[in-house]
């Protein structure tokens, strides 16, 4: 079958691969039938994934057909229409069994798939403990409106719960990519009464603007974000950051942007180190939460896209064959033609 494999640091390519089978009890074998490509893939492909193993099949996040199970899996069978959790995690150890499945005991657990073992950017995928791993797709969702179901909008989900936001807060979010965009469809759901959004992109505004009319959108580059959310709350900041940007500068951002006792959320990944500047920060009292997310509300989130209450479908500005995955890469990685992100068909 078709993979798209990480070869070495900088290179990916389109190759050969057999169709993988059952191999525990807990497997399933899912005919991918849409995969996207995530900026995860990029820091693979520039290195900073020290985990990722060179030679897996790439892809975290896509949707399919149940081929085969193992006898341990109940959940699912073969025919339903399912989306692939980004984490693999065994639902019995501790962290599992505190909702904290990113830190899953077993040897595959958390970020696994297209990085320590095959994943999805190819026609067919292995899922390990496919009882946990597998969401049932409701008949009236289309795979479109479920691509990002077990990633990106699973990070979206959970940003916005353990942001703890309260009915009538003012949440500010920064970075309006497509995992900014996500989270944002889940922040609306807490009823804030304000939401600011600073993106330094002009299109990335305006996809926000025209799409979420309620929102205030800013260029953090002409307006000051943390006067902004002063502004907005009235109380010296917003009550919940978001930050889902990830650089030196959003950082920073973020801090100075939460009004004193607000909840700090660290959705980014940095390519370096961050400083908190204590004595600086004295007085504020912030929270901080960080972390790579924990992809356990599948079921919650693919109902309320059944319910129309989170539609993502609009992120998706083009869609590839699996046979032209390197062009698909390539127009990602550059951010050609006002891509946001990209759908690969098997
Ligand atoms: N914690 C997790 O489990 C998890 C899961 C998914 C993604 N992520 C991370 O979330 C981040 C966002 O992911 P993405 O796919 O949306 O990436 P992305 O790079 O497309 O989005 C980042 C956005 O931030 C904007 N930005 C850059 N500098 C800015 C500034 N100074 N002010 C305001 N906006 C600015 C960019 O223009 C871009 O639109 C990445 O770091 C990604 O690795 C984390
Ligand atoms: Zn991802
Ligand atoms: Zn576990």
């Amino acid at each position: 079958m078709l993979a798209c494999i990480y070869e070495a640091k900088g290179k990916f390519v389109l190759g050969e691969k057999p169709k993988p089978e059952i191999l525990e009890p807990g497997d399933a074998i899912v005919r991918v039938t849409l995969a996207s490509i995530c900026t995860s893939d990029l820091h693979i492909k520039h290195g900073s994934v020290p985990r990722a193993a060179e030679g897996i099949t790439l892809g975290h996040e896509m949707v399919g057909v149940v081929e085969a199970v193992g006898s341990k899996v109940t959940k699912v069978k073969p025919n339903d229409r399912v989306t692939v959790n980004v984490e693999t995690f065994c639902g019995e150890c501790f962290f599992c069994r505190h909702g904290f499945v990113n830190n899953c005991e077993d040897k595959n657990g958390g970020w696994a798939l297209g990085c320590r073992i095959d994943g999805g950017q190819a026609e067919y995928v292995r899922v390990p403990y496919a009882q946990q791993g597998l969401n049932r797709i409701p008949d009236e969702v289309r795979d479109e409106q479920a691509l990002f179901v077990g990633d990106i909008l699973a990070t979206g989900y959970w940003a916005a719960k353990i942001g703890e936001i309260k009915p009538g807060d003012t949440v500010f979010l920064i970075g309006a990519g497509p995992t900014g965009v996500c989270t944002l469809d889940c922040v609306r759901l807490k009823n804030p009464g304000h939401i600011l959004v600073a993106e330094t992109d002009p299109a990335r505004r305006e996809y926000v603007r025209r799409r979420y009319p309620e929102v205030k959108v800013i260029d953090p580059e002409l307006e000051d974000p943390a006067a902004a959310a002063s502004a907005l709350s009235g109380r010296g900041g917003a009550d919940v950051v978001i930050e889902a940007a990830g650089t030196e500068k959003t950082f920073a951002m973020a801090w100075k942007a939460a009004r004193p006792n607000g909840i700090v959320v660290i959705v980014a990944l940095y390519d370096h180190p961050q400083i908190l500047p204590l004595p600086e920060m004295y007085g504020k009292n912030l929270t901080f939460k960080t972390g790579g997310v924990d992809g356990c509300d599948c079921d919650e989130i693919l109902e309320l896209i059944r319910q129309g209450k989170i539609d993502t479908t609009g992120l998706i500005t083009h869609t590839f064959p699996l046979s032209r995955i390197m062009e698909a890469y390539e127009l990602f990685e550059q951010r050609k033609d006002g891509v946001i992100k990209v759908a690969v068909k098997p």
